[in-house]
């Protein structure tokens, strides 16, 4: 039946969420306009939501439901991966969007929202299901969790009537103390399997993939493992600046912004065991063990092992760009990181010495992201070749150009035995056709069908904080040094490449 659809493509499911209510705070901000409403309004096109079901935008901002359908019809307009907007579909899904203004420190707030919620259970057929989605900076989780416990708008974990879950997003702290605080601060209200951290690098398609690729085939696994895996490479690469998010930016870096959360994650499917199940807790129990062997980096190995950048002026697509310390918000002397590569080990059985150099940055020369497996090296040069041979790599493309290739060296065609590296491509969009769905609407589904497998548990989010937190200890001892500048649309500082060359390797050219 799903089949005649065409859009369900990329989000099939036998199982339809049930009907819920859906509350987000920090319902006017640009998360919720660039990602979550038209993630929301995809997947009513899809015709994945339950019926029934219903938002709330919660925020300080004064207005009511009309204006706010407005406007969020623009911001749908905007940013829906489908365009242009299906009328016929809006007015239907704008029917169930509903605004309440107020504070998140005022009791009030919580009353009028639970007076709503009682009006739209009555009316809908919403049962009392909750999915809370915290928009919002941390620093106002606690205010918002212990007033919705108060008004009585959280049901116990296992209540079989009804469900409450809460989605909270990134920046999950700042540091592993403030992670465990935000943590007690959840599990006051909510049970663990209420809770729903969402990281949305773990909802792209190709993430995805990559555990089709290592699990769903034979021939990929023999070989990932120490014995033929000379290093691997991960790359987030964005061409952007820090847009209009000097402030954010200023108390994040990019350590907090990607390295914590969006590429542990790659590095964690990357690295972790086959899970004896592709389930919540089977899946979470492998990534954990991967951050818990990551070799620590603290004292002196982080000068060694760590490079920081900062964007300078420059040129992006023959313009010139800011550099950061001239961007909005953002202090003239600013020490911030736009720039992190580091070298990295999974100290366990299987990748033992098998470095893996990760890097992130800011206005570098294009947006790419994606994960390389180089080889070793043939064991004899049985073949004559001017210089060494190059080893075989498998690169999966997380985006843009989804896919995966996987270069190795051919023959070319000839009288002599001439070899030349040939690459064999599977690109997702000449395959599958069109765009698949964007991570939010896959990880939205899931939170309202309570499946937690694409989500952080707690332990996995503080274990990625024990590591990453003596990096930025180790930086903080030595406010002298800043990080090294780096031209606007160029890929980061010199010492990037020195933190390769020294092993004798080289970043892929991307
Ligand atoms: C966000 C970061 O989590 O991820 C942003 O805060 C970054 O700074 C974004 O631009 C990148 O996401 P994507 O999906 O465009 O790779």
């Amino acid at each position: 039946m799903h089949a005649a659809n065409p859009f369900r493509s990329g989000l099939e499911t036998d199982r339809i969420p049930a009907p819920c209510v859906f509350v987000i705070f920090g319902a006017s901000g640009d998360l919720s306009r660039r990602k979550l409403l038209p993630a929301l309004y995809n997947l009513a096109v899809s015709r994945l939501l339950p019926p029934g079901m219903s938002i709330v935008g919660v925020s300080l901002r004064e207005m009511g439901d009309e204006q706010y359908r407005a406007t969020m019809h623009d911001a749908v307009a905007e940013f829906s991966r489908r365009k242009p907007i299906d009328e016929a579909v809006w007015d239907d899904f704008a029917s169930r969007l509903f605004y309440e203004s107020g504070k998140f420190e005022d009791p009030g707030t919580f009353a009028r929202l639970r007076e709503r919620l009682e009006q739209i259970d009555a009316a809908s057929g919403t049962r009392g299901n909750r999915l809370y989605y915290l928009a919002v900076p941390p620093s106002t989780f606690a205010v918002i969790n212990d007033n919705l416990a108060k008004a009585g708008l959280v049901a116990a974990p296992d209540d079989a009537t009804r469900y409450t879950r809460i989605v909270v997003e990134k920046p999950f702290g700042r540091d592993l103390a403030s992670a465990n605080e935000l943590n007690q601060s959840l599990h006051r209200v909510f049970d663990e399997r209420q809770i729903f951290r969402i990281d949305h690098y773990l909802g792209k398609e190709t993430v995805q993939n990559l555990v089709a690729l290592r699990f769903g085939n034979a021939i990929f696994e023999p070989l990932w493992n120490r014995n033929h895996i000379d290093h691997v490479q991960i790359t987030v690469a964005e061409d952007i600046g820090v847009e209009a998010r000097g402030k954010f930016y200023e108390e994040a870096g990019a350590t907090r912004d990607i390295v914590q959360n969006h590429l542990l994650q790659l590095l964690m499917v990357t690295a972790m065991e086959p899970p004896v199940a592709f389930k919540a807790d089977e899946v979470r129990d492998e990534k954990v063990k991967v951050l818990r062997a990551l070799k620590p980096i603290r004292g002196e190995d982080v000068a060694r092992y760590t490079v920081r950048g900062q964007y300078g002026p420059g040129n992006f697509g023959g313009q010139p760009v800011l550099g950061y310390r001239q961007e909005a918000n953002v202090s003239p002397a600013s020490r911030v990181e736009t720039f992190v590569a580091m070298k990295l080990e999974v100290d366990n059985w299987r990748f033992a010495g098998v470095p893996i150099y990760v890097r992130a940055g800011k206005r570098l020369a294009k947006r790419v992201t994606e994960i390389s497996v180089h080889f070793k090296s043939v064991p004899h040069a049985l073949l004559a070749q001017e210089g060494p041979l190059e080893p075989d790599v498998l690169v999966v493309r997380i985006q843009p150009d989804e896919g995966i290739g996987l270069r190795f060296v051919a023959k070319v065609p000839g009288p002599t035995m001439t070899l030349r590296p040939v690459t064999m491509d599977f690109r997702y969009g000449s395959t599958f056709g069109g765009s698949g769905p964007e991570a939010y609407e896959r990880l939205i589904l899931d939170a309202m069908l309570g499946d937690p497998t694409l989500f952080a548990r707690a332990d996995e989010v503080t274990a990625a904080w024990r590591f990453v937190t003596p990096i930025l200890e180790g930086w903080a001892r030595t406010p002298e040094v800043e990080p090294a500048a780096y031209a606007a649309g160029t890929w980061g500082p010199s010492a990037a490449f020195e933190l390769l060359e020294r092993d004798g390797r080289a970043w892929r050219r991307l």
